[in-house]
């Protein structure tokens, strides 16, 4: 095993059943200060430059493990998806298929324990012979200055990286870069526009992909707000549908017959396909209930079986495909879908508001979960509840409209750059126990007003209706 010489106390804790088990352990060092660990970088520099002998791999072949990555899985424990030689292969082939070049530089400032960084990033740029410049912790405020001091032509993006750059106060030598791609998974349409007026003609490659699955989309053409675009050569060989999808019961819906039910053009759905010899599943290492967790049997016909994404997806009439949300983020009030990115996006836009995360939360007595929103106000501007309610009263109907605001100093994100929902979800709306300013949507004010006990104990004995 190699591990990072910061992580000393956590491998000294495990160090003992790992001898017992007959593993060798490395620091990324030169020196070690754990006894029984050794330095790895001083051996690395002795090594001969040489190719390794081929009969060292002449037992690797596609399907032998590579790696293991741990997807963060919105519900329980983390996973390891087990990643082969032919799933790191073909998803290299992004990099290609976004034009990457040998004389590029790939700038990543991604954890390389996630797919991305690892698997598109580093591999790819082997697979292509080009250059990657690794930044161990992101930083929007250094990062322009490093694109221009290592040349970087190509950066790598997910989730909200590039809105928290978009975030940063503009500056003149905004445009001085050499930066041509940019490729990522995340990026929403409101971001998209504004990068590209204020960073300059930058190619965006947006994709949808996952760590463990069967199915990708990378969107070549460009367009705005798209994750792919659905195509004859692809739907030749790989087998996707989107199924229609009861968010309470947080499962497909079945038709007379107990078969799933695609949705037509224009309509959100859950995204599935197909277990096959070329679009495979390798599941979770020793993780056999999970692995079956996410295989969805007799879709279509008894026997048949698909890998089941997760993800609520719309392709338009156009066959561009959109990412819509998560199954676990969606969430139903008054019999009616919310999709939290939708919410999200439309609050984004009001000029005050930095960042915003949408999710929805559990009343007492009540069926589903109402919208809530927490929000990041931006440096030097106020809060404005009348505001947030004239905007949100003109672009959402009224079950999709927050109920509840949360205003937050930060806005936590997890190690893919994603917002963190679950806390906030738990936490709900309780004054009593949220220490952050807190507002409610009074609709007779037109306005947020500020949380208060008695509007809660109201709403807990039903004397106020939501
Ligand atoms: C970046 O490019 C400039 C101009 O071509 C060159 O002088 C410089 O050495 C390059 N920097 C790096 C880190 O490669």
């Amino acid at each position: 095993k190699v591990a990072s010489p910061e992580l000393q106390e956590a491998v000294e804790e495990v160090l003992p059943s790992l001898k017992k088990d007959g593993v060798s352990v490395y620091y990324v060092s030169r020196t070690s200060l754990t006894d029984g660990v050794s330095s790895l970088l001083d051996k690395v520099d002795e090594a001969s430059a040489d190719p390794i002998p081929e009969s060292w791999r002449s037992e690797v072949t596609f399907s032998t493990p590579a790696v293991y990555i741990y997807t963060s899985g919105t519900t329980g424990l983390p996973k390891a998806a087990t990643i082969n030689h032919h799933r790191l292969w073909y998803a290299t082939g992004l990099s290609l298929a976004s034009g990457i070049r040998a004389d590029d530089v790939i700038y990543t400032t991604l954890p390389l324990y996630h797919s991305a960084a690892l698997m598109i990033g580093l591999h790819g740029c082997i697979v292509n012979g080009a250059t990657i410049a690794l930044r161990s912790k992101f930083s929007a405020s250094q990062f322009w200055d490093d694109c221009r001091k290592y040349n970087v032509t190509v950066i790598q993006y997910i989730g909200e990286l590039l809105r928290y750059l978009c975030n940063t106060p503009p500056k003149p030598n905004d445009r001085d870069h050499k930066v041509r791609v940019a490729l990522g998974n995340g990026l929403r349409g409101d971001v998209w526009r504004e990068f590209l007026k204020r960073f300059g003609d930058i190619h965006i490659y947006e994709f949808y992909a996952s760590t463990e699955g069967n199915i990708g989309f990378l969107n070549y053409p460009r367009k705005i707000g798209a994750v792919g675009r659905s195509n004859y050569l692809q739907r030749k060989v790989v087998t996707y549908e989107l199924i229609k999808y009861d968010v309470e019961k947080e499962e497909p819906v079945r038709d007379a017959n107990g078969y799933c039910i695609k949705v037509p053009k224009g309509e959100v759905g859950l995204l599935i396909c197909k277990i096959t010899e070329l679009t495979p599943f390798n599941g979770y290492a020793g993780g056999e209930t999970q692995t079956e967790k996410k295989k969805l049997r007799d879709v279509f016909k008894k026997g048949d079986v698909y890998f089941n994404s997760g993800d609520l997806l719309m392709i338009d009439r156009e066959n561009f495909v959109y990412f819509h949300d998560r199954v676990g983020d969606t969430f139903r009030w008054k019999g009616e879908n919310v999709a939290t990115t939708e919410v999200a996006d439309i609050i984004g836009l009001i000029d005050f508001v930095e960042e915003v995360n949408v999710y929805g939360v559990h009343v007492p007595d009540h069926e589903g979960r109402i919208g809530m929103a927490s929000i990041k106000v931006k440096e030097n501007h106020e809060f404005n509840g009348k505001k947030v309610f004239q905007h949100i009263a003109d672009y959402l109907p009224s079950y999709a409209r927050p109920r509840f605001l949360r205003i937050q100093d930060a806005i936590e994100i997890t190690g893919t750059f994603k917002h963190r929902k679950v806390t906030l979800v738990e936490e709900g709306f309780n004054p009593a126990l949220i220490k952050d300013p807190l507002y409610f949507l009074d609709d007779r004010a037109k306005d947020y007003v500020p949380m208060t006990e008695d509007i809660y104990n109201a709403i807990s004995t039903k004397a106020l209706k939501l």
